[in-house]
């Protein structure tokens, strides 16, 4: 799908409006929402108007008078993209004045600027340059040499973009997109006339400054001024793709701008229904990634995981392939094999990996990695509410009054998301954080949280359980919406359990650690304040109790009406880009496409008949219990695509003896992660460029992933998934990845109105997409809840079996870092290391200077399972006996540490509690030697220079 590498510039944003006026332009009737200004509804029109400080994703500002033009009855000559459209008006904007008046604008800007067109990074795409075109300039009375600012040094500190200020025209752009769009507020102009800059922060470097380098900016500047380094190599792109990120589940859609095959640089796509044209550092700029020297194209096999790796072609990896695990199911028995759907592959390509277990291998031996994060969220939500998903879109929050922000750090998670919601809040919406973390969201550029409960990890179920007891037991209930909409009994029971004392704000104050007040507090708002949205991420689900929580967040919003409308809900922040869809297309063990357990035999049925095999009506293997019966000797085949279990789940030494212990793994992937180190057959991947399918956000949108390179190493995922099962004797036939989207519609209600011709005219889809709801669902359970009536489910507090103890006295929990992503395998290959080049633990000043821990120092970090070694950061946003750490870094071993406690319902593991001591020391864990070394002899019989995952870093 092509699109104009420039999209239509209204100048100012839309209205939105009930009320219409219309008004004469040019002789032409025009009619727009009240509120538009004269320039949008001149190019609404078709009459562009002249403007260079206008840009359409900005408030209109006023400021380089080119927009100038004459409105009957009125004196002057008003600035169109500040004055609104009237009723009546009679508008024009040509006439020998105005454009005189506009050359004369023109004249001085010139002046003011190096006349290098030729030669500039933007020639072929400057505002600056159509203007003097629009204006027909063709003199400057001032000269050319002025005071400009040709001496001016460039700032290059940015990998990605630089700031050029010789071309500055002060148009103020940059600076209102940094605070209106992102919300960091890092720019300002400093300076007057002539002598008038964009200064991030006091005059520093990019780098040195708060630029998260988001990119709104150089999006905006209509100069070279700020410009990405990508176009300043490689020239303006020729043509363009519109895609979907590939890194979290915020699911941008970005304009791949391209030269031939070559990515020339993203730009967010201003249509792009979750981002609306926004983008965060990793999407906007961390895609070098895709074609990095590091990238397997060729197929390897070896015999065993010690053996070097031999390149062989594609017919004899797969041919391999699947005489291994046809040999290890003769001997070992049908279940001896299983499959790893990628949350980073698209949903088409998910959907044939379970198929393929549940096809040619014959079980449901089938796991995913939201096994390892949101699978809490499937279980809770689907017993609730009734369905396994997020009940709103993004753009909800712009409606919301108050917003509760649980376990989750949007600013560095889902930084698009986060700034929009910032922007509400900056509106007047309140906001509620409980994070053990001063998370950035507690205190930010004009945002503060109006309560922050800072609970100890593993507290959540007591602190919802309290809150709702405030709520129950001081009236504050939504009784008409409860009567209505939710189950009765269950409901009483419910209530009557949580105005239990032992409920209350002041019993559980022992457990969470936060004072009755500020829960009876944040309580009373959420239940008053108007629309209260609750919006929550791993710091929910990977705990013991994790289900029981989302189910707390569930009662929660039921109990206060809060569901089933814009700016309401309950909003799981999905940390992969398609980690929804995985799950969506029957990525789990007890699971068919649409969450239908493989107990039906309805479902089961309608499956076998479409796919001409019998499927087993018995769930099959967890990812964690594939590691358990692979130690038992019961496991012996893995196919996993696009997933690094040994980087991400957790007890890392656990993992690896049960992978070391099996005879036949098939790593498909763009790189040699850790897991491909235990593997025995090396499939080469393909990344997001180089794949049509679809990606499925944390809204529940899905839409298109468009390939815009041919893929490097010959096949996308799919099709490599479709020969390994045609050799192992199950038949698949696709020629487009159209085709499986077609076949899971046909198979999945939820989904049987999706297709890609659709997607493609409505941009994208959020499911349900059937014939109740032909063009999707945006706002979920809005008159009933999917399930009937909303069901009230008891959350008892149960204490996690991790406890401190004198020999583990502190709580470590995990997290994400803004320019890092989750396993690092992409972001690592990215000038993002610029940012973030290592894994720290951040420990409390109070706590470090007990144990002698100095800033920057290493420490030791000890579990029960393991210890590590990593660099010690203070910080006061930590509070006294937690620590926290990042796991973007293989060597750092963050899942060495983590235990293999789980949520009880889905075994989601418990990454967010682990009791540790932690002390200062002067050389690496005994595993990071053991690491260091193992992949030292991996990185030998690769073959390979360097893989630049492995870092040998000695601990001076
Ligand atoms: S840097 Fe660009 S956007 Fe910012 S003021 Fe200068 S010209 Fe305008
Ligand atoms: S890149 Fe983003 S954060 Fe940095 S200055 Fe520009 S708008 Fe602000
Ligand atoms: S917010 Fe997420 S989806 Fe959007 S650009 Fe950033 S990483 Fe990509
Ligand atoms: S575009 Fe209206 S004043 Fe600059």
């Amino acid at each position: 799908m092509l699109e104009q590498l420039n999209e239509k510039d209204f100048g100012t944003p839309k209205r939105i409006s009930e009320q219409e006026v219309t008004l004469e332009i040019d002789g032409m009737q025009v009619t727009v929402a009240a509120g538009t200004s004269i320039m949008r509804a001149a190019a609404e029109g078709g009459v562009n108007v002249p403007k260079l400080c206008a840009t359409d994703s900005l408030e209109p500002f006023g400021s380089c008078r080119l927009c100038l033009v004459e409105i009957e009855g009125r004196k002057g000559y008003p600035a169109s993209c500040t004055t609104p459209a009237e009723q009546g008006m009679k508008v024009r904007t040509q006439s020998p004045k105005l454009q005189a008046l506009r050359k004369g604008v023109m004249e001085l800007y010139i002046s003011d600027h190096p006349l290098d067109c030729l030669t500039c990074a933007a020639n072929g795409n400057c505002e600056l340059q159509d203007m003097a075109g629009v204006t027909g300039l063709r003199e400057v009375r001032y000269g050319y040499d002025g005071e400009n600012h040709l001496d001016s040094k460039k700032d290059e500190s940015n990998p990605y973009f630089t700031y050029d200020a010789s071309k500055c025209i002060v148009c103020n752009r940059c600076v209102r997109a940094c605070e209106e769009t992102q919300g960091t507020y890092a720019l300002t102009i400093s300076g007057r006339g002539f002598e008038s800059r964009v200064s991030p922060g006091q005059d520093q470097p990019f780098m040195n400054s708060e630029c998260v380098s988001c990119g709104a900016c150089v999006q905006v500047c209509p100069t070279a001024t700020l410009q990405e380094k990508t176009v300043i190599e490689m020239g303006q792109a020729e043509h363009s793709v519109v895609t979907t990120c590939a890194y979290c589940g915020v699911g941008c859609s970005f304009k791949a701008e391209m030269k031939g095959n070559e990515v020339v640089r993203m730009v967010p796509h201003k249509d792009g229904q979750a981002n609306e044209g926004h983008s965060c550092v990793k999407g906007r700029f961390a895609w070098g990634y895709a074609t990095h020297k590091d990238r397997i194209l060729k197929p390897m096999i070896r015999g065993k995981f010690t053996d070097p790796w031999k390149e062989v072609s594609w017919d004899e990896a797969l041919d391999y392939a699947a005489a291994e695990f046809k040999r290890i199911q003769k001997k070992y028995g049908r279940d001896s094999i299983g499959g790893i759907v990628s949350s980073r592959c698209t949903n088409e390509e998910g959907y044939l990996v379970q198929k393929l277990v549940r096809t040619a291998f014959g079980n449901n031996n089938v796991d995913t990695c939201a096994r390892v994060c949101h699978s809490p969220t499937g279980y809770g939500l689907k017993q609730t509410l009734g369905e396994s998903a997020g009940t709103q879109t993004f753009k909800s929050v712009e409606h919301s009054d108050v917003i509760m922000v649980i376990g989750a750090n949007p600013t560095d998670a889902h930084p698009v998301f986060a700034s929009r919601m910032k922007k509400r809040l900056r509106e007047g919406a309140k906001l509620i954080v409980i994070d053990p973390r001063k998370i950035e969201l507690v205190r930010s550029p004009h945002v503060k949280a109006e309560f922050h409960l800072p609970l100890k990890p593993g507290t959540n179920v007591a602190m919802l359980s309290s809150l709702a007891h405030v709520i129950v037991t001081e009236g504050l209930m939504a009784t008409d919406f409860i009567a209505q909409r939710c189950e009765d009994k269950a409901f009483e029971q419910w209530r009557d359990f949580i105005a239990l004392p032992e409920n209350s704000p002041e019993a559980m104050q022992q457990v969470t650690g936060v004072s009755a007040e500020l829960v009876r507090g944040a309580a009373r708002l959420f239940a008053t304040g108007g629309n209260g949205a609750i919006y929550y991420g791993l710091g929910v689900t990977e705990h013991a109790q994790g289900s029981t929580a989302v189910m707390g967040i569930a009662n929660l919003a039921m109990v206060t009406g809060n569901i089933g409308r814009e700016g309401v809900g309950v909003n799981p922040l999905r940390g992969q880009n398609n980690v929804q869809g995985s799950c969506d297309i029957g990525s789990f063990p007890h699971e068919l496409p649409g969450y239908r357990h493989v107990s039906d035999s309805t479902t089961r049925h309608l499956f076998e008949q479409a796919w001409g095999v019998e499927i087993q009506p018995e769930p099959g293997l967890r990812i964690p219990n594939m590691f358990d019966a692979a130690l038992d000797g019961s496991f012996k085949g893995l196919y996993c695509q696009g997933e690094d279990i040994v980087q991400s789940d957790p007890n890392t030494q656990h993992v690896t003896a049960a992978l070391a212990s099996m005879e036949c793994i098939v790593v498909q992937d763009i790189f040699m992660n850790e897991t491909a180190m235990y593997a025995h057959v090396f499939l080469p991947g393909s990344s997001f460029l180089e794949k049509d399918g679809t990606f499925t956000n944390a809204e529940r949108r899905i839409s298109r992933v468009r390939k815009v390179m041919p893929p490097k190493a010959v096949y996308a995922d799919w099709e490599v998934t479709v020969q390994l099962a045609n050799r192992l004797g199950y038949r698949m036939d696709y020629a487009h990845p159209s085709e499986i989207m077609d076949e899971i519609a046909r198979l999945t209600p939820t989904f049987h109105g999706v297709s890609f011709e659709k997607i493609d005219r409505l941009g994208s889809i959020q499911w349900p997409c059937n014939d109740e709801a032909p063009l999707g669902t945006p706002i979920m359970h809005v008159d009933q809840f999917v399930r009937g009536k909303g069901k009230f489910i008891i959350t008892k507090y149960v204490a996690t079996d991790e406890k401190v103890t004198r020999k583990f006295p502190l709580i470590l929990t995990t997290g994400r870092i803004l320019s890092q992503y989750n396993v690092g395998a992409q972001t690592r290959r990215t000038e993002n290391v610029q940012w973030h080049e290592q894994d720290l633990l951040e420990i409390h000043p109070h706590d470090a200077e007990e144990r002698g821990i100095r800033d920057g120092g290493w420490v030791n970090i000890q579990s029960r399972a393991g210890d590590t070694v990593l660099r010690a950061k203070l910080s006061e946003r930590m509070q006294p006996g937690v620590v926290y750490t990042t796991f973007h870094f293989p060597e750092s071993g963050a899942n060495v540490i983590t235990t293999e406690n789980s949520d009880w319902a889905t075994n989601c593991p418990e990454y967010k509690v682990t009791a540790v001591q932690v002390m200062p020391v002067t050389e690496p864990s005994e595993w990071q030697k053991k690491y260091t070394r193992f992949s030292k002899v991996q990185h030998e019989l690769l073959g390979k220079a360097a893989l630049s995952s492995v870092k040998d870093e000695s601990i001076a």
